[in-house]
């Protein structure tokens, strides 16, 4: 029987991958806490909304067997091109799923890699699930995609108080970067709202790129980010059937206060569980 030919991403979101990839060249520093996991864990890892693999990548580098979730087929692509540059081997350790992360665990391509001993939702993705009922619902599907004894790690942005007042719609110019890929200069610039009711933050972000002296070209995507509290990501968690290890306030793990800007959860599915 002939395979169904994979979709090809449109140029417009290869675009905006690949200005994910430049907008991360200021690194969020939170790969050491991933591969200091999967240490103590082993293997597979699934990561749920992998992104281009800047996690997914250095984990199966260290020889670990990772299984990738995403929606988007233009992050997924530039995953496999990353890892095709680390080499054969990498690339082996690495299978990619596209899917939404919520659904993740009724894939049986998904649930025959594991069951896993580490679950990463990285970098706010928890907060790209619009509601309270979908992020409760991705710790739900990182619990049941878990071995017994094995780890979930959630880590998520929390904006100061002062944050949320800025965030009224007014653009503010975020970095100017030459993109070593193609050479053009992009500016980044955003304008982010707050709906306190919702807890939402709309953030539309303007890349702007072209050749010194030449016009540039416009990308825009726009994202609803729903903020999530420590004590929710916790409550969650803990419907999920987890038991909370730590509630760190940064990448090294360290404490959780009243001024940390993000929520990193560390929890293990018991090993008693069904
Ligand atoms: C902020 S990026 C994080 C990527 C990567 N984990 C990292 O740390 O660099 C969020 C990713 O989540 C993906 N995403 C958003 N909603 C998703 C969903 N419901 N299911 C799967 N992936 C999703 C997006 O396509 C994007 O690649």
């Amino acid at each position: 029987m002939a395979r169904t030919p994979r979709p090809r991403p449109n140029a417009a979101s290869a675009e905006l991958a690949r200005l994910y990839d430049l907008d991360l060249a200021e690194d969020p520093g939170d790969v050491e806490l991933y591969r200091a996991l999967a240490r103590r864990t082993g293997g597979p890892i699934v990561e749920l909304a992998v992104g281009t693999g800047r996690v997914a990548v250095p984990l199966a580098a260290d020889g670990h067997d990772v299984v990738g979730i995403d929606l988007d087929p233009a992050m997924l692509a530039r995953v496999r091109a990353r890892a095709g540059a680390a080499g054969p081997t990498v690339a082996a350790h690495l299978a990619l799923f596209e899917r939404d992360l919520v659904d993740a665990a009724d894939d049986v391509g998904i649930t025959g890699a594991g069951p896993y001993r580490l679950a990463i939702l990285a970098l706010n993705s928890i907060l790209l699930l619009a509601s309270a009922a979908r992020q409760r619902a991705a710790l739900d599907s990182m619990a049941r995609l878990l071995a017994p004894g094995g780890v979930a790690v959630v880590d998520a942005w929390q904006p100061s108080a002062a944050d949320l007042v800025a965030f009224d719609g007014r653009l503010s110019l975020e970095w100017l970067r030459t993109d070593p890929e193609t050479g053009t200069e992009v500016t980044k610039t955003v304008a982010a709202w707050y709906d306190h009711i919702r807890r939402l933050v709309t953030l539309t972000t303007i890349f702007e790129e072209g050749l010194p002296g030449a016009p540039p070209t416009r990308h825009t995507r726009t994202d609803a980010l729903r903020l999530i509290s420590a004590d929710e990501l916790t409550s969650f968690a803990e419907a999920a059937g987890l038991a909370v290890e730590q509630l760190a306030g940064d990448h090294d793990l360290g404490p959780l206060d009243a001024g940390s800007e993000r929520v990193v959860l560390v929890a293990g599915r018991p090993r008693t569980s069904g």
